[in-house]
């Protein structure tokens, strides 16, 4: 007999019913199973790197362990790497910070829902970039609010200008979240463009969030954190990519000083704190060791850029030409397909090769575009370009 409970049906909060699974999962739950079979998988779907965490740390992390330093931390986090995080803004970005608007978070991902709560009342519209990182939006809708997207093309490196934002802003937008480098673009938003849009954002009475994950991952000579143009903005960022940390869960927030009070009472209520093993690991992560593991990393990643950038175009996909951070190519298929899902899914039953549809990161023209993540060896890339060879001739 089946149970009462089993019989009642359950809805779900109209506001879950919009957040989308990641396509990319699929993707890669799909190369598992092929791998099981015996089949050799070219990864280019994955969101990070591939080399483990640099060893200063790991070994950081086991001398915690051996200290029993278990316990939750401040909700903030441990003061010692928050005084580390102002002393690197200090020393990359030439910011002042005092150490009470820094805020240490499970991931940039607890980071943002952090902030969505902190930013964000029902109803309230967010302009964001299509394409962009899909959990952005995720987390605006499970606040009953609205994103309000900005198609963003090949033609503009894939980042928002004036006159757009103008153009999309409604009556009812609060504020203006931006990436910069983006995921899925690896474009960055250029000094004098992110002054100008701090500026109307003042000017329009609206907060400005940057996602700034992806710096010191970035292969040009001027990387701007937006903390150096307008003290008043929100920072999401983490020890993810850069600093090779994507398990350990552990990000930051930079927030404007007023709000830290309630951004702390958000952190204990929401999480408590953010791992503590990890935090004290990542306090070697500002060594000098560690920094030329790091730089080291950054090296081969713009090695593997430069090979894949020009391979690409060779094969007939149209990218960037200024593919400015992070580990991303977001690559126009139309000369092959007008149908993404369908051009990656071939790929992957029958050349064996990895990538995601641009339908993960957004809907403007995500039809035409792929997603490849250069988070593979040179090895690896090659075989991959090997095959898109045979799979386009
Ligand atoms: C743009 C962007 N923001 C945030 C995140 C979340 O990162 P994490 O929670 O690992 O710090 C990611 C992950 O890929 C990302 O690409």
């Amino acid at each position: 007999m089946k149970s009462k409970t089993l019989q009642h049906s359950h809805s779900f909060p109209a506001n879950l019913e919009k957040v989308n699974p990641f396509r990319v999962m699929t993707v890669m739950h799909r190369a598992a199973e092929l791998e099981r079979q015996g089949r050799q998988i070219v990864h280019m779907e994955v969101g990070e790197p591939d080399f483990s965490t640099a060893k200063p740390i790991v070994d950081a992390a086991k001398e915690a362990l051996d200290n029993g330093l278990t316990q939750y931390t401040a909700a903030a986090g441990i003061d010692e790497l928050r005084d580390c995080l102002v002393q690197h803004y200090l020393d990359w970005y030439q910011v002042e910070l005092s150490r009470e608007r820094i805020l240490i978070t499970p991931g940039a991902s607890g980071g943002l829902v952090l902030l969505a709560n902190l930013l964000l009342s029902a109803g309230d519209g967010i302009l964001l970039s299509d394409p962009a990182y899909p959990c952005v939006r995720n987390f605006i809708h499970l606040m009953s609010a609205e994103p309000q997207l900005i198609p963003v093309g090949l033609e503009q490196n894939f980042q928002p200008d004036l006159q757009q934002l103008n153009r999309h802003k409604r009556s009812n937008t609060k504020g203006l979240w931006l990436a910069s480098p983006s995921n899925p673009t690896g474009t960055i938003i250029e000094r004098e463009r992110l002054e100008q849009a701090c500026d109307w954002a003042r000017r329009e009475r609206l907060h400005v969030l940057v996602d700034e994950i992806y710096q010191g991952l970035h292969y040009v000579d001027d990387m701007p954190s937006v903390l150096e143009i307008d003290q008043s903005c929100c920072v999401v960022n983490s020890f993810s990519k850069y600093f090779g940390m994507t398990g350990w869960r552990l990000g930051w927030i930079v927030v404007p000083e007023a709000f830290a009070e309630k951004a702390n009472i958000l952190a204990q209520n929401l999480y408590i704190s953010a791992p503590s093993i990890a935090q004290y690991a990542a306090l070697a992560a500002f060594t000098d060791d560690a920094r030329e593991i790091f730089e080291q990393r950054r090296v081969a990643f713009l090695e593997r850029r430069d090979y894949m950038a020009v391979a690409l175009k060779e094969l007939g996909f149209r990218l960037s030409d200024n593919i400015q951070g992070a580990f991303y190519i977001y690559a126009n298929i139309s000369r092959f397909s007008q149908d993404s899902e369908q051009f990656c899914a071939d790929l992957l039953e029958n050349y064996g090769v990895a990538i995601t549809p641009g339908s993960d990161f957004g809907d403007y023209q995500s039809n035409l575009f792929v997603r490849i993540a250069f988070t593979t060896s040179m090895e690896n890339l090659h075989l991959g370009i090997e095959r898109l060879r045979t799979a386009l001739a």
